[in-house]
């Protein structure tokens, strides 16, 4: 199982502060954002990890992690030039993985409470497809919303104005190498960018979309007061 955390977005909710430095290296609680995710992929048992970095404050962050041994991580660093979407970051891993590997995605502003280690030791062992991560959240309409129908995902809905459940896809995937080929087939969004949710959805079409429902927290730090509810909520789960 390989990991690759996608860290090159520009944080423009996240502006003054990302004007300076890349929104993923600023604090909550002790450690730069991106530590979190760094530490989720060594407890989840990855050992190789692929980093997708913007070029905004690219040397900061080999400053920080370098070549990843202190989480007992081998790290590699891709850089995506420009910004694209989630999907096409995630393009970048393709010659990271063997056709035959499975591989673990996590976006770098997302904070969460759960261990990954089940889910990631469940998925290697099925015969593939990809699996999101769905959390209860009040707010659904700023994220991609699921359709769901019984136990499965019929679709999801990326920023619905009438959000058609209460829950929001995070911003953890697990994928067979398939969602390469998924990735290719996709035409840019209203947005200009390649959305993982359309990749996601080429795996429900499939009936190949399998989920669990995060029972921890869960937040994504891409605004100001989400940035601060992390903060806190790490500081109260004394992770400091
Ligand atoms: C992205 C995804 C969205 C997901 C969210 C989780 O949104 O497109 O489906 O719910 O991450 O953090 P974005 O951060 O690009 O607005």
């Amino acid at each position: 199982m390989k990991g690759v955390i996608l860290a090159g977005g520009t944080g423009t909710r996240l502006r003054p502060l990302t004007d300076i430095v890349n929104k993923h290296l600023l604090p909550v609680g002790k450690y730069p954002m991106i530590h979190y995710a760094i530490a989720k992929m060594a407890e989840a048992g990855v050992k190789e990890l692929l980093l997708v970095l913007g070029k905004q404050s690219a040397g900061l962050y080999i400053d920080y992690i370098g070549n990843g041994r202190q989480w007992g991580l081998e790290v590699t660093y891709k850089i995506q030039e420009e910004a694209g979407g989630i999907a096409q970051a995630l393009a970048l891993a393709e010659s990271f993985v063997y056709p035959d590997e499975r591989l673990v995605v996590l976006l770098g502003d997302n904070l969460f409470e759960n261990s990954l280690k089940e889910a990631v030791s469940r998925f290697g062992k099925q015969s593939g497809g990809a699996h999101v991560f769905l959390k209860k959240v009040a707010d659904p309409q700023r994220y991609g919303v699921p359709v769901l129908q019984g136990s499965h995902i019929t679709k999801i809905v990326e920023k619905p104005e009438q959000p058609p459940s209460q829950y929001a896809v995070t911003g953890i995937y697990l994928y067979d190498t398939a969602v390469f080929d998924y990735i290719r087939k996709q035409n840019p969004s209203n947005r200009g960018e390649l959305e993982i949710t359309d990749v996601n959805n080429a795996y429900a079409e499939q009936g190949k979309l399998t989920w669990t429902l995060l029972d921890g927290w869960w937040t994504d730090a891409g605004t100001h007061s989400s940035l601060f509810e992390a903060g806190t909520r790490l500081q109260e789960r004394e992770e400091l």
